[in-house]
């Protein structure tokens, strides 16, 4: 190992994913002692900047990283071999100044790189990070590619959302990026499959066989996956309004939990498998229908403190954009016919939360009279946790029959202090070369296939005589508008008890 050395490239360095994400999570694998022996990072952007006033930037986010590894050293020991200071980090890290898309930038990088940290190792590899705008990605990368790509080792390139706003954009990005990039090249997160239950959907649905039988349209009667916030669009409401909460958090994070939740078995665990069953499983879904969606924006709230989405100063006076959508999607297969798929997604609502709540069918025959049905739900946060809502009796004397749960809570269950934050296991992923959490170009646009008729008909693209999709409103830290829950409860969802 010793013979090999990795760059991180990081492109808009000077940005906020990269200080609020993608350097904590290097940071953090630093810290845990999961990077390279020798490793370097590069962060790269526009701004002239010194290196100290770059560091400074970057030093609240890692601040916090260095506060818990600190507390855990002092818990635990053995583990002095750990660096737990931003400075020892600081040492492997620099600042490029340089255009994005610039061919002498990039050759002057590249010349950097080869003399100050590579010159000494047989083995050298980059891995590029584009915290950029997408409509940088591929000018980027036709600069980077034939002038400052390691001759000795792997290249890697990951990109972020948003990767379009419909099918055709983003067929136009993909065949732009894809001209000039490999897809064994290119990591496309979507930071949802860094999340641990995410992760642990696989594991959960194909190593156990007690769940094997009931995964289907027989037993299973609905799916509600849900995404809350209790914040709004905290100043980002100038790109929240282009983008709204389908673009922001369905098309991708919650289709990305349904997908996982719905495929078949994968022929094994390699990335190319599990990517193949989830295209699979995409193909069998048909566009989204307009009538299966409810759309809300977000108000001042009741007490009339929280100012609402309008009041946002990015967001037109005018706007339709929704901050809240509800919307109900079917999987043409054997398995999953008549099977609602339900998606509900809001900010500004009256909790943070995001879950997959698988709802079971009513028990025949009615033995105990009427019972609410059993759930399966998994808890993506907070409290990361699976659970089964059961039946059981209510112990001692009483011949009662209560609901209640066989929990499994990971902070509970096991003898975990933190888990690792999305980014930081998917950077990892990435050093490994291990794309399974990763978005393949095909899904992609399947994804898009799915979302961009309903997307076109709300935005008023349509044509035709599709009717616009009305725009409920809802008060901050509400529920989101009623309409949703009527149309919850149309496709069969019964409210149960409890949590
Ligand atoms: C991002 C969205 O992709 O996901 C944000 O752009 C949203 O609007 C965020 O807040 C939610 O991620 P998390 O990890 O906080 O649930």
């Amino acid at each position: 190992e010793s013979e090999e050395h990795t760059t991180f490239v990081v492109l808009g360095a000077s940005g906020d994913l990269a200080k609020k994400k993608t350097y904590p999570a290097l940071f953090s694998l630093f810290c845990e002692g999961r990077l390279p022996r020798n490793f370097t990072i590069v962060g790269y952007a526009r701004s002239d900047l010194s290196f100290d006033d770059f560091w400074e930037r970057l030093s609240p986010g890692l601040a916090k990283v260095s506060a818990f590894f600190g507390n855990r050293s002092a818990r635990h020991r053995g583990m002095s071999h750990i660096c737990l200071s931003p400075d020892t980090f600081r040492e492997r890290c620099s600042y490029f100044r340089g255009q994005y898309g610039s061919p002498d930038d990039a050759a002057r990088l590249d010349k950097l790189l080869q003399k100050e940290h590579e010159a000494k190792f047989a083995r050298a590899n980059r891995m590029y990070y584009l915290a950029l705008p997408p409509s940088l990605f591929a000018d980027a990368v036709r600069a980077l590619k034939p002038l400052a790509w390691s001759q000795k080792g792997w290249n890697r390139v990951v990109i972020e959302k948003p990767f379009g706003h419909d099918l055709p954009s983003s067929d136009k990005l993909a065949s732009e990026l894809m001209a000039v990039l490999e897809e064994k090249e290119t990591y496309r997160i979507d930071h949802y499959l860094g999340k641990e239950m995410v992760l642990d959907l696989i594991p959960l649905r194909f190593g156990n066989v007690a769940f094997t039988p009931i995964w289907s349209n027989h037993y299973i009667d609905s799916l509600r996956i849900t995404f809350k916030e209790n914040i709004g669009t905290e100043g980002r409401g100038g790109y929240f309004d282009k983008v709204g909460i389908i673009r922001d958090v369905m098309q991708n994070h919650l289709l990305q939990m349904l997908t996982l939740v719905a495929m078949e078995r994968p022929a094994s665990l390699l990335d190319e498998d599990i990517r193949d069953e989830k295209v699979k499983v995409l193909k069998q879904i048909g566009p989204i229908k307009t009538e299966h969606v409810v759309l809300g924006q977000y108000t001042r709230s009741e007490d009339g403190k929280t100012p609402g989405y309008k009041d946002d100063p990015g967001v037109p006076a005018d706007s339709q954009c929704p901050t809240f959508a509800t919307l109900v999607m079917f999987i043409n297969n054997e398995r999953w016919a008549g099977v609602p798929f339900i998606m509900k997604a809001g900010k500004a609502l009256e909790e943070r939360m995001a879950e997959v709540r698988i709802q079971l069918k009513d028990v025949p025959g009615g033995l105990f009279g009427e019972l609410a049905r059993n759930e399966l739900v998994i808890k993506v946060q907070p409290n990361e946790s699976v659970y089964l809502k059961i039946y059981g009796k209510q112990p001692g004397l009483s011949n009662e029959v209560v609901q209640t749960e066989l929990d499994l809570s990971l902070h509970d269950r096991f003898d975990i202090d933190r888990l690792p934050d999305a980014y930081e296991r998917l950077s990892l992923d990435c050093l490994n070369g291990d794309k399974r959490n990763f978005v393949r170009t095909d899904e992609l646009r399947e994804a898009w296939r799915i979302f961009t008729p309903m997307l076109h008909t709300i935005d008023g693209l349509a044509g035709g005589d599709a009717t616009p999709v009305t725009v409920h409103t809802y008060p901050f830290g509400s529920r989101g508008p009623p309409d949703s829950d009527a149309l919850v409860q149309h496709f069969g969802y019964k409210q149960t008890t409890g949590y």
